[in-house]
């Protein structure tokens, strides 16, 4: 196939543009590039003729247009977002303008090149959503793909909002459209503000390693390399109309994982004394989401795709990966508002 991948210098982006490459398709990778975004993570493709970059906003019609008639891709696969939480507290109009208008600018450019096109049935829009719409849960139950939306972040409420734009283009104008929501991602090329990349990079560098409130929230854990193997069959296989919950089958607390981080690192890069000694905890998100957990039988059970590794597995790869990768992430420390406290809601 010839995929169009929004955000494809992103963290997710990035590996399902390495991944597709690898499986033989090729890929117009279309990104920003923001803050978050790097041709660094797809430098282990850039020089192969099945990559195509294009630097262009997806709110720019115009240059939607362009792009989707000079390259007449078979199926767009939308990840190309303002992703994270805490910058989402402090400024929610990116949010706004990306997740929303630029979701709906790509659906409108979508639907001119598919009905130009004579409407291909096998043309797929492939929105790539999050389980934060789903709000937060208690100790106990599951996100199903019915489960009401109910997202309390400007960030889940931005998706929310786009993921119903993408249901609308179906119903409305039959836009051949796939959804999926998946659980948090961690692994290689994680941008450098995320909790897990910031766990292992504070450990290393001997300073205060922060968990929020008291590391009691629970997050189902998603290895990236197996997410991006479940969009590639999603965008492929995926019933039209359809949303797939993704999920890693790893629920852990904060606290749990960012023990497990430190152990890691022990056993890797031993220091003077254990780092779990560097924990420190730090004021609460605003309004941080208590639980979220994927029900995951619905993908397994359509497109019998399930999750490779365990948390203990991806997070030993994904260890490995920072240590041996310091080149990549120190340039990225430089970055607006890297390494500092975000969305403290003051
Ligand atoms: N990271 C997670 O754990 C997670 C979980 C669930 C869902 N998601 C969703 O997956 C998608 C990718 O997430 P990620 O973690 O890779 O994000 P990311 O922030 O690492 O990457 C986003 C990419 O989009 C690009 N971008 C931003 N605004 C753009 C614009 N206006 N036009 C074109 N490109 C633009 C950026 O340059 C960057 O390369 C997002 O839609 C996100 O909501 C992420």
């Amino acid at each position: 196939m010839k995929l169009l991948v929004t955000g494809g210098a992103g963290f997710i982006g990035s590996a399902v543009v390495r991944h597709a490459i690898r499986s033989g398709h090729s890929v117009v990778n279309l990104d920003k590039l923001t803050y978050a975004g790097s041709l660094s993570n797809v430098a282990e493709v850039s020089g192969s003729p099945a990559h195509a970059f294009e630097q262009a906003d997806i709110c720019d019609r115009a240059a939607l247009d362009r792009i989707l008639a000079a390259h007449r891709p078979d199926a767009i696969m939308h990840l190309a977002a303002e992703s994270h939480v805490d910058r989402s507290i402090d400024g929610p109009a990116a949010f706004i303008e990306t997740n929303i208008t630029g979701t709906y600018t790509m659906l409108e450019a979508a639907r001119a090149y598919w009905t130009h096109s004579g409407k291909p049935a096998a043309f797929r829009f492939h929105h790539i959503s999050t389980d934060e719409v789903f709000g937060s849960l208690g100790p106990k139950g599951k996100f199903t793909e019915d489960t009401p939306y109910d997202p309390r972040s400007p960030y889940s409420a931005s998706k929310a909002a786009s993921d119903h734009l993408v249901r609308a283009w179906h119903e409305t104008y039959g836009l051949p459209v796939v959804l999926t929501n998946c659980s948090n991602n961690y692994g290689p090329y994680h941008f450098p503000e995320k909790l897990i990349p910031v766990v292992i990079l504070k450990a290393l560098a001997g300073a205060p390693i922060p968990i929020y409130g008291k590391g009691d929230n629970i997050r189902d854990w998603l290895y990236v390399e197996d997410h991006a193997d479940a969009l590639l069959l999603v965008v492929q296989k995926g019933t039209v109309g359809r949303s797939y919950n993704i999920g890693g089958e790893n629920e852990a607390t904060n606290l749990d994982l960012v023990r497990k981080i430190c152990a890691i690192l022990d056993d890797k890069r031993p220091g003077n004394a254990p780092y779990a000694e560097q924990i420190t905890f730090v004021t609460d998100r605003p309004g941080h989401d208590q639980r979220y957990a994927i029900e995951p039988s619905r993908i397994r059970n359509e497109l019998g795709w399930r999750p490779s590794v365990t948390l203990d597995e991806g997070l030993e790869k994904t260890v490995q990966w920072f240590l041996d990768n310091e080149d990549w992430w120190r340039a990225l420390q430089s970055r607006d508002g890297v390494g500092q406290r975000l969305g403290s809601g003051g």
